[in-house]
């Protein structure tokens, strides 16, 4: 990363990507006003579209140039009714996941008000977790085949890929994480008791790395328990670290626990490296062009990309933005309230101080 001026590429994509993403840039714009944020932005028409229309899903060259020239990308959704294969989605998103090696996928899953988890009973303190989806290999890794396709005899493989390297340095984040935030505990969500291999391989590496850091408590659970204790027990967890498949679903569970995908945000991150945010949620094709979807996915996700960037206090200003906005009810109508993307995007601007 270079100068003062924080260079973003914006990715709006298909569905309800660019309504959200529209929401989140004028965040963006808000924060050049209120805290002097420097940031310049570049927009790309990669998604189902360009596709459709020109064959083309990442351009060529497309990785190169973020790594070269941008300290971020901002990006909405991909996926279109239109693309069954969802070959743009996998090569764009996808692609931008394994071509810069954005081994963090983070994401938070913190309640900003009680009346928004369908968990009886729980409110804020007890739901606010985060957690380190491995994100390069795992399940995600493409390895595989068909044999005697289309025959009443056909098999299909789909290989899961542990490596050591990738292991370890989602541990690591984790831990590193969890010290810097003051956390207390990593909990490491596995299914080691039947994938002997890679599970084997998670246990021995989280042992080790749990060794270093006496400071944070290391627990661990399978996965299936996991999914069941999210729900009975979230006050148990500060930062959960799993495998990318794992990662993918606990991490809608978690969205739901704090109000549902309009409101989770992630990070796709290599330390140092442009990085990748985007709201959790997908381009909701049924919502789509119906000014309904929350941005507040993508305008918290637009925050995690601030404080990425050293904007620490500009992103706990948008933070507290969108808290204050939950809290007045001033938020689309999937999370109680009345209004349209853009006029909860614009709530949430005016109260950026
Ligand atoms: P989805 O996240 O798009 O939507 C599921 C449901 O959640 C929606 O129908 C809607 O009811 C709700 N929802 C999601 N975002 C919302 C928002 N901002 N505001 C209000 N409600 C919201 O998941 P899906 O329907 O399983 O997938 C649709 C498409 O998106 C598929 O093509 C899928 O592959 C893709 N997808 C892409 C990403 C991504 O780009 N990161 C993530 C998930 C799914
Ligand atoms: C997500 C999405 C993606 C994933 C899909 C769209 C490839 O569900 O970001 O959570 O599985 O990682
Ligand atoms: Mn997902």
């Amino acid at each position: 990363m270079t100068g003062d001026v924080k260079r973003i590429a914006v990715v709006p994509g298909d569905g309800i990507g660019p309504e959200v993403i529209n929401e989140a840039v004028g965040v963006l714009e808000r924060l050049r006003e209120t805290h002097g944020v420097k940031l310049e932005l570049k927009h790309f028409d990669w998604g189902a579209d360009k596709f459709l229309n020109e064959g083309v899903t990442l351009p060529q060259g497309a990785l190169e140039m973020l790594s070269r020239d941008f300290d971020a990308v901002l990006a909405g959704a991909f996926g279109d009714p239109r693309v069954p294969s969802n070959k743009h989605a996998e090569d764009i998103l996808l692609g931008m996941r394994r071509g810069l090696d954005l081994y963090i996928n983070l994401r938070p899953v913190r309640l900003l008000h009680a009346r928004l988890t369908p968990l009886r009973d729980r409110g804020p303190e007890d739901i606010d977790f985060v957690v380190f989806r491995e994100n390069t290999e795992g399940a995600y890794s493409g390895a595989g085949g068909f044999l005697k396709k289309g025959t009443p005899d056909e098999i299909a493989t789909q290989e899961e890929l542990n490596t050591r390297k990738g292991v370890e340095r989602i541990v690591v984040a984790a831990f590193e994480y969890a010290r810097r935030a003051r956390r207390r505990r990593v909990t490491m969500a596995d299914k080691s008791n039947v994938q002997r291999f890679g599970g084997d391989l998670w246990q021995r590496v989280f042992k080790e790395v749990a060794a270093r850091y006496a400071d944070i408590e290391a627990v661990h659970q399978y996965v299936d328990a996991t999914a069941m204790f999210m729900v009975l027990n979230p006050a148990q967890y500060d930062v959960v670290v799993t495998n990318n498949l794992f990662g993918d679903i606990l991490t809608d569970l978690g969205a739901a626990l704090q109000g549902g995908l309009g409101l989770a945000a992630s990070g796709n991150i290599h330390p140092g490296r442009v990085s990748l945010f985007e709201p959790v949620h997908g381009s909701a094709p049924p919502l789509a062009g119906k000014a309904e979807a929350n941005p507040a996915g993508a305008i918290l996700s637009a925050a995690l990309m601030l404080e990425y960037l050293g904007h620490a206090d500009g992103a706990s200003a948008v933070e507290a933005a969108v808290r204050e906005c939950v809290n007045a009810g001033e938020t689309t109508r999937d999370t109680g309230g009345q209004l349209s993307t853009a006029q909860a995007g614009e709530r949430i601007r005016e109260r950026i101080k």
